[in-house]
């Protein structure tokens, strides 16, 4: 059978390749353009001297940016309070652009190189199943010949020996990582002690927030139904507008400044705890700023609903691979909805590792400064409240009153 195969250029999928050959399948190599550093070229000449018989590279970009990024924004998606779902976010295009290559090129088995115990062997598999209900998965570090044999990175370095499987000269990293235009994740290795400092070295995406510009930057945001549309950077005289150099300027800005940095232990989809670190520099400015705008422009109660469904069910759907699903679709379908009023501009200082807000503008008319003030009368009377109150407190007053009959406090 013809296998295509989600390719890295690493030592685990060219191992993985070479495997595949020797059990009998015919290999394309596959590789996705999510915005990650990375040498392509090097990558292809690496999976075709492995033996792969044809090489796809997918630029998915934009619809990362577009499909997948945009409505985790506008929702606020956040995974226990703190991850930003980074990979999460990039694997249902990855998972589409290799089903339609497979479709396109006839092959019936589809491959990944993800541990059998991590998110993304989830997210991959069911995003599959998913798109194509009749795929074929082929999971080496499920199957037994594959994982016994392989066990340890030396049984992998013996093996590409033995294949001509060029290895990089660098000494690996002592931990895994995960890169797209998004973020990049620092997981395993020396890391899995959740009580090891990340080495300074680690963070590949910001400066240290103490080596950051001592003098701050401005720079204005500006939203449609929730979306950025502008990122203005007033001291550089410069504009962006397409939605790929938005995210891009962004995290230009926020690397300079050392923005987006995390570090936690997660509940994996599986159940396992897990040490991560990740930097999600751009990301990390255009949520503070969304959400900033959202007081601004947000009906109180379309934004308590919004935060107790869309929010919290969109980031569990994420991390836990159900993108393509009907869930998803039901979820995502109350975004527009909530972002209608969401437009303006926020204005933001950047400095050493904070995004601080410094003022916020909008058209939309919710916030009146006359109703708001302490100052003046705004189209209610203070007597008013008075009876708000009053009939607010009649149930407080009733419950108080029983539990002191029944002797409680
Ligand atoms: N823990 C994060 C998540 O589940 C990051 C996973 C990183 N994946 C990887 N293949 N290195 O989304
Ligand atoms: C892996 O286990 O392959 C990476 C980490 C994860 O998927 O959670």
């Amino acid at each position: 059978g013809r296998v295509l195969l989600a390719y890295s250029g690493g030592l685990d999928t060219s191992c993985i390749l070479a495997w595949l050959i020797e059990e009998g399948y015919e290999v394309y190599a596959f590789m996705a353009d999510v915005g990650q550093e990375e040498d392509y070229a090097a990558a292809e000449k690496k999976a075709l001297k492995v033996g792969a018989k044809k090489f796809f590279l997918a630029d998915l970009k934009r619809e990362f940016v577009t499909e997948l990024i945009y409505p985790a924004v506008q929702a606020n998606c956040i995974y226990e309070n703190v991850y930003l779902l980074g990979t999460s976010l990039a694997r249902p295009v990855i998972a589409r652009g290799m089903i339609e290559v497979a479709d396109k090129e006839g092959c019936d088995y589809v491959s990944h190189g993800c541990t059998g115990k991590g998110n993304d062997q989830v997210r991959f598999e069911l995003a599959f199943y998913g798109l194509k209900p009749d795929i074929k998965v082929i999971a080496p570090w499920r199957i037994p010949e594959f994982y016994n044999r392989f066990a340890g990175r030396q049984a992998l370095l013996q093996y590409a020996a033995e294949q001509n499987i060029p290895v990089q000269q660098t000494v690996a990293k002592p931990w895994s990582t995960d890169e797209n235009l998004f973020h990049i994740s620092y997981e395993a290795g020396i890391l899995e002690d959740p009580n090891v400092t990340p080495p300074n070295d680690m963070w590949k995406l910001t400066t240290a927030p103490e080596d950051a510009p001592t003098s701050p930057e401005r720079i204005i945001l500006e939203f449609q139904n929730g979306l950025p549309t502008k990122v203005i950077v007033p001291e550089q005289q410069k504009e962006y507008t397409d939605a790929v150099e938005i995210f891009s300027a962004l995290n230009t800005l926020a690397r300079k400044h050392g923005i987006g940095r995390i570090d936690i232990v997660e509940n994996r989809f599986i159940g396992v705890k897990s040490r991560g670190c990740y930097e999600s520099p751009g990301a990390t400015i255009l949520r503070v700023a969304h959400m900033d705008l959202e007081g601004l422009t947000l009906d109180r109660n379309v934004r308590a609903l919004r935060d107790q469904f869309t929010t919290i069910a969109l980031s569990r759907i994420l991390y836990n691979g159900h993108y393509f699903s009907p869930e998803r679709e039901f979820v995502t379908s109350s975004i527009p909805s909530s972002q209608r009023t969401v437009n303006g501009i926020v204005r933001l200082k950047l400095y050493k590792g904070n995004t601080i807000v410094e003022g916020r503008e909008s058209s939309e008319g919710l916030y009146d400064a006359a109703q708001s003030s302490m100052d003046e009368l705004g189209g209610f009377e203070p007597t008013d409240t008075t009876g708000f109150i009053s009939i607010e407190s009649i149930r407080l007053k009733k419950w108080a009153q029983s539990k002191a009959a029944k002797g409680q406090s």
